[in-house]
């Protein structure tokens, strides 16, 4: 099994579909074990898909399933499929929330309202925070956010989102995610799928941090506003976040870059080719515009948390974020700005390859080491060391039954090729393989052996190196 792109496919090679292909409606558009016709391909490239899973016509289809020995599981999807579907879904809710359920017509839609926006409200009201602006423009802001954001889809979305922090990604349940969520995006709906993408990441990475400070002996953070409480005790009481807190933070996450809709700012993201520095300033201001179009929007009225979360997702501990190079960020800020970067630098984008989620695992890994300068001055990381770890536990690098190659962290060529057999649960990078040939041997029987690369730290896959200082254990 392995993910080509469509240009790559060679039509001779008597390929399937490895895995199902969903065209966003939670629909599958084709089924895993299809042949990879000529037909099939072009339909694909119509869809706007660029790469899909393929497997040779013979090759074994590997399942990961939630439950073993049940038959009629063996029908059913794999757990990365789930979320794929899971996924998909929601970023169909959240183009629905948006009024209409065509991505692509949405964003035509909301368009014409910016436009009209424009003309209702003084000219870059969108794209200012100013805590003192007139009533008069309050209102035009409130009419407007209410106008793009249905509030009873958000509603809904909303008691879909606590179905999932109760259920799937409750607290007890965390330490069975594992996402590897599906990036293939049709064209048009980049932006909905990215959304879906981030809230799910920063709830499972929330759960997992949650879950974290429980074990440390953390009490809930409603304990902050009770009456009763030391309020002298709190700087030292750590806390873990309540369900409330946590919804607050997911919402923000799924809703995070809304602005990129509005003041012209989806014609320059979505264009084909390099986006300039002056239009990169421009599409900087989707932080301000998605704050001017969720904190009058009746539903975020009573939910600072997440406006926060919002405001400060492209902050850096560093300083090196925008818009206000601010140090001092929220925990869920934190995690929505690592996730944020994780899930846009895993994608191609008209200006530059996309890279392998290794790559940037291991780049989190480095921006969140506290460096010391030779005359002994700290500096800051961009990240927070625990969150990383706290994403980590709940990433899915390599899927089972995935064809990788194999380093040794001698050689720049690779040595074996392997397919993925089992995860290795908090260390994604490092799974258990089983060889199918050697490259630097040919003749050398290899196929069938199986490594546990958690216990060879010589060895390494794809473009992934051993990051991690600390121990494996
Ligand atoms: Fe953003
Ligand atoms: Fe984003």
């Amino acid at each position: 099994m392995q993910k080509i792109t469509l240009d790559e496919i060679d039509l001779n090679e008597e390929l399937v579909l490895a895995r199902p292909v969903i065209l966003g409606t939670g629909v599958k558009g084709f089924s895993s074990g299809v042949p990879v016709s000529e037909t099939v391909l072009a339909a694909l490239k119509r869809l706007g898909f660029h790469e899909v899973w393929v497997r040779g016509k013979d090759e074994q289809q590997v399942h990961i399933l939630s439950g073993d020995d049940d038959e009629e599981e063996a029908d059913q999807l794999s757990k990365t499929e789930k979320y794929s579907l899971l996924k998909n879904d929601i970023a169909v809710s959240l183009a629905d929330i948006m009024t209409e359920k065509d991505p692509q017509r949405e964003m035509l839609r909301i368009r014409n309202i910016s436009r009209g926006a424009g003309a209702l409200m003084k000219r870059g009201a969108l794209t200012t925070l100013d805590p003192d602006r007139p009533p008069s423009q309050i209102k035009a802001l409130k009419i407007f956010s209410e106008s793009v954001i249905s509030v009873k889809k958000l509603e809904k979305f909303q008691s879909m989102c606590y179905d999932l922090i109760e259920k799937e990604f409750a607290p007890h349940e965390i330490d069975k995610v594992q996402l590897n969520l599906n990036d293939n995006r049709i064209e048009g709906s980049y932006l909905f799928n990215h959304m879906a993408n981030c809230g799910l990441y920063f709830l499972a990475t929330l759960q997992r941090y949650n879950a974290d400070l429980k074990k440390k002996g953390a009490v809930s953070s409603e304990l902050k506003y009770s009456p009763g409480f030391d309020h002298k005790k709190r700087k030292e009481t750590l806390f873990f976040y309540s369900d409330e807190e946590v919804m607050s933070g997911t919402l923000a996450a799924f809703m995070h870059d809304v602005g990129y809709l509005h003041d012209g700012m989806a014609e320059i993201l979505f264009k084909d080719g390099r986006i300039g520095p002056e239009e990169h300033n421009i599409l900087k201001k989707h932080v301000e515009v998605t704050m001017n179009v969720i904190q009058y929007h009746i539903f975020f009225t009573n939910r600072p948390l997440a406006k926060t979360t919002i405001e400060n997702h492209h902050e850096r501990l560093d300083g090196s974020g925008y818009p206000k190079h601010k140090t001092k960020l929220h925990t869920f800020a934190k995690i929505l700005g690592m996730i944020d970067c994780f899930d846009s630098m895993v994608i191609d984008r008209p200006w530059r390859k996309k890279f392998s989620r290794a790559k940037v695992l291991e780049w989190l890994y480095d921006s969140s080491e506290v460096k010391t300068t030779p005359d002994g001055t700290i500096v800051e990381p961009m990240f927070d060391r625990d969150l990383v770890i706290a994403f980590e536990q709940i990433l899915m690098l390599y899927e089972v039954g995935e064809v990788v190659d194999l380093y040794h962290v001698k050689s720049t060529d690779p040595i074996f090729k392997c397919v993925i057999k089992e995860q290795n649960k908090g260390r994604p990078d490092r799974p258990v393989v089983e060889l199918i040939k050697c490259y630097t041997d040919p003749n050398k029987q290899v196929e069938g052996k199986v490594l546990n690369l958690k216990n060879l730290k010589d060895l390494y896959l794809g473009e992934s190196t051993d990051f991690r200082k600390e121990p494996i254990v």
